[in-house]
């Protein structure tokens, strides 16, 4: 850093930016046009598609991949390069979003709609906006008439009588009409010879609204509509008539937002008026000018969003239909699949600038906790075995992946993920956990804790209140116990995935040769042998397979793998679920004994010590630092291997 050459970077973007900077005549823009005529005569929602497509777009078949299969089923996700470092567990509304896009660029009538975003707070659908907000600013500049109050296309100075021979000549359409302001400049400072007229280019900026405009939710006893459309300036009217353009401050969120986008925040707030000003841009493509001037041709993206209780209230009148149809509602729920939940944490505390140390399974618990609420109950499942379903995890029941159809479960609960704990306040109560700690390091039991706390905090019903706290005490301890409990006794075993492996191919060789009847070479001694009964069975009881039942798991698990080596996949021993848990039991039972009583030892002989120690150091390499692991290993002594 020392070295840095900070001279050398500001020359650099000094010269990039001198290439972005053009000011000539209509006449001399004419020759730019000449070399890109579509890019010229692109519209808003064109520009905004090119720009979220052009980072790549991922086609996933779900059939390749076996998790993205138990959730989706048999479809094609898109996974936009734009939004996934950003997003997470939202695909489904950011391919809606993305096929609006794509719809209003080709000049379909999603172009005169606006795009509705609604949800459960702390969703993400700010952050959407912002993120749409953001590859505008990355776009590259426009080209404007200069000093265009509306930053309009040069192209409107082309008179409506030669339209018809540019547009062949440039194989464009080309749409819209002059703003008032440089009607009047062309008439009375350029004498109508548009070609003279002067062309710059223009960047996009949210700071500076340049191009893109936010309306907040006014003030219902001051609905003024200069915010959308700017004003009169009063001071001017000693100089100019009422309708003279000169007088008039185009600088509202619908000229700043041309050729850009105008995003209302929590629209519904907003009286009627508001609404209708906002229709109008989108479906004529035009807005009012201030005081008494004709209609001003608009071209923008209109984004709106709130919350699912003002767009109930609003759909609840009829008045409002005609509203409605100009809408793309696309809904923004709470993701749902603990993976992605846990991401959505992890990018939040980069962006912070904690450094405490978390230690494994801490934010997985705290995501769990959240998923758990924005569940609804089943009759079929319970929700923590729903929440491992929507995670795309499989279940395993007596021997064999539990079916439970995934899309029956979102048929019975279609509002599922518009209620239940915002991501907010997950991520508050991980803030208070990281700045409560004294140690400089929290863990799922201090998270679990604060969580607690904060839920008995929170304005609920009793009844959700009661719920949401028999999460945190109940099931999510219950489910930390299981993790925990098998995480130490793997930290007993040495080398825990070569002996998973090899107990894996151990298993497959006798089960093959026990279904087909054959023998098993010995490798050292090539003695032909039985396969060994024994040894099977020492492994199918692990998960509750005896007597006949044992056949057919031998028959289903080397099936199973045939067709995986058929396919060209490779197999380990976590390819068929039923099998993976079988052996990883195994394993953990012929340790169990010795982890209870080591890790519950109060005093240690020296050889239990050993091993004591080995398994911290193991625990540790698997992240967890001296603390958090002295506090888990307490906690495992004192609540798990009841005796
Ligand atoms: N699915 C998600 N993927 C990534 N980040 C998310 C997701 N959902 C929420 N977030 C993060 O959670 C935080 C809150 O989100 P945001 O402010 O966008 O919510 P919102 O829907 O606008 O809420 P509100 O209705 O309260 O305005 C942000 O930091 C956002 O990045
Ligand atoms: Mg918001």
């Amino acid at each position: 850093m020392n070295n840095f050459d900070f001279a050398n970077l500001i020359k650099q973007d000094r010269e990039d930016r001198q290439h972005r900077q053009f000011s000539g005549t209509f006449l001399d823009y004419l020759e730019i046009v000449k070399e890109n005529p579509r890019h010229e005569a692109m519209l808003a929602h064109q520009r905004m598609h090119g720009q979220l497509v052009a980072p790549g777009v991922e086609v996933i078949k779900t059939e390749e991949h076996p998790r993205l299969k138990r959730i989706y089923g048999n479809a094609t996700i898109k996974r936009y390069n734009f939004f996934k470092k950003h997003f997470f567990g939202i695909d489904t509304s950011i391919m809606k979003i993305m096929r609006y896009f794509h719809s209003a660029s080709m000049q379909g009538e999603e172009a005169r709609q606006v795009l509705y975003l609604v949800g459960p707070v702390g969703a993400g659908k700010s952050s959407l906006m912002e993120a749409l907000k953001k590859a505008l600013e990355m776009s590259a500049p426009i080209y404007v008439i200069k000093d265009c109050p509306m930053r309009e296309t040069p192209l409107h100075l082309i008179p409506k009588h030669l339209r018809p021979q540019f547009e062949e000549a440039l194989g464009i359409k080309i749409e819209g009409d002059l703003c008032p302001i440089c009607r009047y400049r062309l008439k009375n400072e350029y004498n109508g010879e548009f070609e003279r007229m002067p062309v710059a280019m223009a960047e996009f900026s949210i700071r500076s609204r340049k191009g893109v405009g936010v309306v907040p939710p006014v003030d219902p006893n001051n609905q003024d509509t200069s915010v959308l459309i700017g004003s009169v300036d009063i001071s001017k009217l000693d100089l100019y008539s009422e309708d003279d353009p000169r007088v008039m401050s185009l600088n509202g969120a619908f000229n700043v937002g041309n050729r850009g986008l105008v995003e209302f925040i929590e629209v519904f707030k907003n009286e009627v008026e508001y609404l209708h000003a906002m229709i109008t841009a989108t479906q004529e493509k035009s807005i009012p000018s201030p005081g008494k001037g004709p209609m001003i041709y608009f071209d923008g993206i209109i984004l709106a969003h709130s919350n699912e209780a003002e767009w109930n209230k609003f759909k609840s009148d009829h008045t409002n239909e005609a509203i409605l149809d100009r809408i793309v509602k696309v809904e923004v729920p709470y993701c749902l699949e603990l993976d992605e939940e846990v991401k959505i944490y992890q990018k939040i505390l980069r962006s912070s600038s904690f450094n405490a140390h978390i230690a494994p399974h801490t934010i997985e618990i705290a995501s769990m906790f959240a998923i758990l609420t924005r569940l609804t109950q089943s009759a079929k499942v319970d929700t923590l075995t729903k929440l491992k379903i929507y995670n795309g995890e499989e279940i395993v029941e007596k021997g064999s992946t539990k079916k439970v159809d995934i899309f029956e479960l979102h048929e019975e609960s279609p509002r599922e993920g518009m209620t239940g704990i915002s991501t907010r306040f997950i991520m508050k109560a991980i803030d208070t956990a990281l700045s409560d700690s004294e140690n400089d390091c929290i863990n799922p039991l201090a998270i679990i804790d604060t969580l607690i706390k904060a839920t008995k905090e929170l304005p609920l019903p009793d009844e959700d209140k009661k719920r949401y706290l028999g999460f945190l005490q109940d099931t999510i301890k219950k489910e930390y116990g299981k993790i925990l409990e098998k995480e130490v006794t793997r930290a007993f075993i040495l080398g825990y995935k070569e002996q998973a492996e090899s107990l894996f191919n151990n298993y497959l060789d006798h089960a093959e040769a026990f279904v087909n009847s054959t023998k098993i070479k010995d490798c050292n001694t090539s003695e032909e042998l039985d396969p060994d009964i024994q040894f099977l069975q020492s492994i199918e009881e692990q998960i509750g397979i005896t007597g006949t039942a044992a056949l057919g798991f031998r028959q289903d698990v080397t099936s199973y793998m045939f067709s995986v080596l058929r396919s060209k996949s490779k197999i380990d021993y976590t390819s068929y679920e039923p099998l993976k848990e079988a052996i990883e039991k195994k394993l953990t039972a012929s340790v169990k004994e010795l982890s209870r009583i080591i890790t519950k030892a109060r005093v240690r002989d020296g050889e239990q010590e050993g091993k004591y120690n080995a398994m911290a150091d193991e625990m540790k390499r698997n992240g967890y630092c001296d603390h958090c692991c002295n506090v888990v290993l307490k906690y495992a002594a004192n609540n798990l291997w009841k005796d």
